[in-house]
């Protein structure tokens, strides 16, 4: 009884340490029809020192509400045109 119950937390334990580690992806591909993009998500965390509301409504993160094109480009790449930093150019973040 002992046993399976301890089985029991460590199967708890060990799906929710899964599930958080699924939910904030270290890389995020966005494969759109002018080739992947790929975003170092765990690197901007780091960057922003886990201020995660550089870019997303509060600190838990998550899908962003209505992300598209336009969201994406206003995001990603108007951050790097007013920081001077990261890739502004088309091919440097599309990858054929
Ligand atoms: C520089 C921008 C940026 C920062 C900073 C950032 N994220 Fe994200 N994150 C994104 C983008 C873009 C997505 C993809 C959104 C989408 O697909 O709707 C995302 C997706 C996620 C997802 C969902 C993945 C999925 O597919 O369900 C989680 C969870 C997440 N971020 C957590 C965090 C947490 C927690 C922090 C702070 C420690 C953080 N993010 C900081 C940009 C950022
Ligand atoms: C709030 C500002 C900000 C946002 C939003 C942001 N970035 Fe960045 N990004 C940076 C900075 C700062 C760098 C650092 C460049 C350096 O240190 O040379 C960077 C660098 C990068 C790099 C180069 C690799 C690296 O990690 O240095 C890529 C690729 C990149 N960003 C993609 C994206 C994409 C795609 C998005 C949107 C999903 C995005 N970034 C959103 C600020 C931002
Ligand atoms: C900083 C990175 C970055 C730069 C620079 C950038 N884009 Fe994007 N672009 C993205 C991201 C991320 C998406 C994905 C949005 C999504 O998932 O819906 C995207 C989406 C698109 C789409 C939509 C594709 C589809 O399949 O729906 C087009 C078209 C596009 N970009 C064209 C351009 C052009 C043209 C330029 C140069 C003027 C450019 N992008 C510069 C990151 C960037």
């Amino acid at each position: 009884m002992n046993k399976i119950f301890a089985g029991l937390v460590a199967a708890i334990v060990f799906s929710a340490g899964v599930a958080a580690a699924a939910e904030s992806p270290a890389t995020i591909t966005f494969d759109t029809k002018n080739g992947k993009v790929t975003f170092p998500h765990k690197a901007h965390q780091d960057r922003f020192k886990g201020d995660c509301t550089k870019c997303h409504a509060d600190k838990t993160g998550g899908k962003i509400a209505g992300w598209s094109k336009d969201k994406a480009h206003g995001l990603c790449r108007k951050c790097h045109q007013t920081e001077k930093k990261g890739p502004t150019k088309c091919v440097d973040c599309h990858k054929k």
